[in-house]
């Protein structure tokens, strides 16, 4: 692995992720006016390369805040008190989905799974069908907390469009190890992050705003002034953003998305195919059973049930401090029984070999003890 500094552990998180030298090294860029025309090129260079992420003729806009400012944002900018809003809960995030909705005044529907699984395409109409008039889907592609991806963000997404509501996804933990073409799908808003697939350091959140969504906003302005779309639509149709930018991310995030054209999204995809499945097939090589359903696995997040009796705590401990592979471990329900593996960003052969090897080694090390 490419280490920028000796201290640098493999990280195998579910975000962040590894990030290279040379996006690393695009931080170091100068201070400069963020009304200047150097920092035009740059956001505008930004938005033209997101927009290829998402696939997108449409807007997009980059906040300087982790992954949850564009889920709040999405949440602030299209619910209004009152409105009914249709949200599949299958884990953490799509839980906290959920409460955001409600704490915008919004009545969350939510659309029950057990963990581990997703809830299905049949309950997903059934619960429209009862709901007529609802005003919007929001749908967690990929619930980080268990590993599940949602199969069918297609379909869900043509769904609440022929029931005349908005679409949103949050893929912050998929999109680009994933492909979600939004325009082509019809998905209003898709919210992505910095510290995931694309493979730069956290602190951005990327969305993606469909033409639907900037009328709508035109009517009914949002009651939020950091995450006010319209204005940074406004802002950015001069190059630039409402409130100071995070200057050495938005270099990252331009060096990062480079990297993501160079290899073409295409590729990048297939490698969290090929990756992901060797982590699978690895990890079942050593006995070890992963939570979600065959059907629902996700390949940007590998979640696995511990082997009866291993404490995850000084499991963990281990593999980060012992062998330098940093996982992560099980929210909610799952703490404890649960590790995480990040696939993403820049995940290679290397990093599925060096982590399978560890897990192994320190599999091997806790029984003996
Ligand atoms: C699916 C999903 N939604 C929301 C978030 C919150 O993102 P952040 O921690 O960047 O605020 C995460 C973070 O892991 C996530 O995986």
């Amino acid at each position: 692995m490419e280490r920028v500094d000796s201290r640098q552990k493999l990280i195998m998180l579910p975000g962040p992720t590894n990030v290279s030298e040379r996006v690393m090294h695009a931080m170091q860029g100068p201070i400069i006016n963020h009304r200047g025309d150097t920092f035009r090129e740059l956001n505008k260079r930004v938005l033209d390369k997101t927009r290829h992420l998402f696939q997108t003729n449409g807007e997009v806009v980059v906040f300087s805040s982790s992954g949850s400012g564009g889920v709040e944002a999405a949440v602030l900018n299209l619910i209004r008190p009152g409105d009914v809003t249709l949200v599949p809960v299958f884990g953490e995030f799509s839980a906290r989905l959920a409460e955001t909705v409600e704490m915008a005044g919004g009545e969350a529907i939510r659309v029950p799974s057990d963990y581990g699984k997703a809830p299905t395409l049949d309950q997903l109409k059934e619960t429209m069908e009862h709901h007529r008039g609802f005003k919007a889907l929001f749908l967690v592609h990929n619930e980080t907390s268990t590993g599940v991806a949602a199969p069918y963000v297609e379909e869900a997404t043509k769904l609440a469009r022929d029931n005349g509501a908005f679409a949103v996804v949050d893929a912050i933990s998929s999109l680009g190890g994933y492909s979600i073409p939004v325009d082509r799908w019809g998905v209003d808003m898709c919210i992505t992050g910095s510290q995931k697939c694309i493979a730069a350091p956290p602190g951005l959140a990327l969305v993606s705003v469909s033409d639907r969504v900037v009328e709508f906003l035109k009517k009914s302005p949002p009651k939020t002034r950091y995450f006010e779309i319209p204005r940074y639509l406004e802002y950015a149709a001069r190059g630039e953003t409402p409130f100071t930018p995070a200057l050495p991310l938005y270099y990252a995030l331009d060096e990062a998305l480079s990297e993501l054209l160079e290899e073409g999204l295409t590729k990048r995809v297939e490698r969290h195919d090929k990756m992901s499945a060797l982590l699978y097939d690895g990890l079942a090589n050593l006995g070890l059973n992963p939570v979600a359903e065959k059907s629902v696995r996700s390949k940007t997040v590998i979640a696995s049930y511990y082997p009866q009796g291993f404490d995850d705590v000084a499991f963990r401990k281990s593999l980060a401090h012992d062998r330098g592979v940093v996982i992560a471990g099980g929210f909610g329900p799952f703490a404890g029984k649960v590790f995480r593996v990040g696939c993403m960003g820049n995940i290679s052969y290397d990093h599925v070999d060096t982590t399978l090897k560890a897990i192994g080694e320190t599999m091997s090390a806790f029984r003996k003890a």
